[in-house]
């Protein structure tokens, strides 16, 4: 299938620690896959405080920047690096906006997410919105 060049677009995909809690790795890893994407690089991490900081250092200031770094830090993350063409658009999709009780049907977050009362969006999953931040994302989680 396709054409596929060694230059083939990486992105870092995150299971948060609500999809690995729920038993949904899998799950999430095989919809990735079924869309066409290649699994390169993966490993379960509980992610340190470091790691998040230089992860969301964009996100310093935001109103959930403390409580998302907490939830992060509330279990094992599954972090996974796939590879394809236009895969960090083709991810984002298959994500699902960033609130899951709204997500459209189809999507990760739309099928297999919800809100569960608390304050921080537990949305399952993560990835990277540009190439700059996949690169920098996969150094920080597999350096
Ligand atoms: S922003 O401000 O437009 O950049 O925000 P957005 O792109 O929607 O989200 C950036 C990341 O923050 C997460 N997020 C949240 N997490 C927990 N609680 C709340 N309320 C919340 N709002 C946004 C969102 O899922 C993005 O994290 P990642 O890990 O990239 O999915």
């Amino acid at each position: 299938i396709g054409g596929e060049n060694v230059s083939a677009e990486r992105t870092l995909i995150l299971v948060k620690p609500d999809g690995v809690a729920r038993g949904l790795s899998g799950t999430i890893l095989a919809r990735v896959e079924a869309k066409g994407y290649s699994l390169v690089d993966l490993k379960l991490v509980h992610a340190t405080r470091e790691i998040l900081e230089a992860h969301y250092a964009g996100h310093v200031g935001k109103p959930f920047y403390e409580p998302l770094v907490e939830f992060m830090l509330s279990g094992p993350v599954l972090a996974a690096v796939f590879e394809g063409e236009r895969v960090i658009e083709g991810f984002r999709s298959l994500a699902g906006s960033t609130e899951p009780t709204t997500a459209a049907p189809g999507t990760i977050r739309g099928d297999l997410g919800r809100d569960w009362g608390l304050k921080v969006q537990q949305n399952l999953v993560h990835g990277s919105d540009s190439p700059e931040s996949a690169e920098k994302e996969i150094s920080i989680w597999f350096s």
